[in-house]
């Protein structure tokens, strides 16, 4: 059985995870009507391993004999003036998530719940990846987002994403 205050945190990060997971649909949304559609395609997919994360989450507390609490998803909050600022609020939100995966790691140290902690490993080094993304991507919009021409071959290179399932099988 696991600790109480591990499977709050797990349960409310399914929640968190389906959150991030509208919030990207929002900036895809907001993409394909600016006519960017490969930042379009990016945030899309990303909207699907969102979803995916919230999946492992509920699979592992399921395969722990857990029934998760399935809470309501707020409205996307981000604050969306420009194309920068979508970039910027993608780079934030990942921050905060790391923060958020790293508080249940901490709840599942300090009662030595090693099976979490394992379970939490992929997640820890998602996060280092979704971080490295979202600034790389936002550094590339600074560099060309200027130019009409290169702002279309990046719009091209994003469009190139495609979708695959996580490497984390439970
Ligand atoms: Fe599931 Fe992008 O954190």
């Amino acid at each position: 059985m696991l600790d109480q205050k591990v499977i709050e945190l797990l349960n409310d990060q399914i929640n968190k995870e389906l959150y991030s997971a509208y919030l990207y649909l929002d900036f895809s949304n907001y993409f394909y009507d600016e006519g960017l559609d490969g930042f379009g395609n990016w945030y899309k997919i990303q909207a699907q391993e969102e979803r995916d994360h919230a999946m492992l989450i509920l699979q592992y507390l399921q395969n722990n004999g857990i029934k998760a609490v399935l809470k309501t998803i707020d409205k996307p909050a981000a604050e969306i003036s420009n194309q920068k600022s979508v970039l910027v609020a993608g780079l934030k939100h990942e921050r905060f998530v790391t923060g958020l995966i790293h508080t249940i790691y901490d709840a599942a140290y300090s009662v030595k719940d090693f099976r979490t902690m394992q379970f939490l490993d992929w997640f820890v080094k998602e996060q280092g990846e979704e971080e490295n993304n979202a600034e790389t991507l936002l550094k590339k919009f600074q560099l060309f987002g200027d130019d009409p021409k290169s702002l279309y071959m990046l719009d091209s290179e994003l469009g190139a994403r495609t979708y695959s399932a996580p490497s984390l099988v439970l």
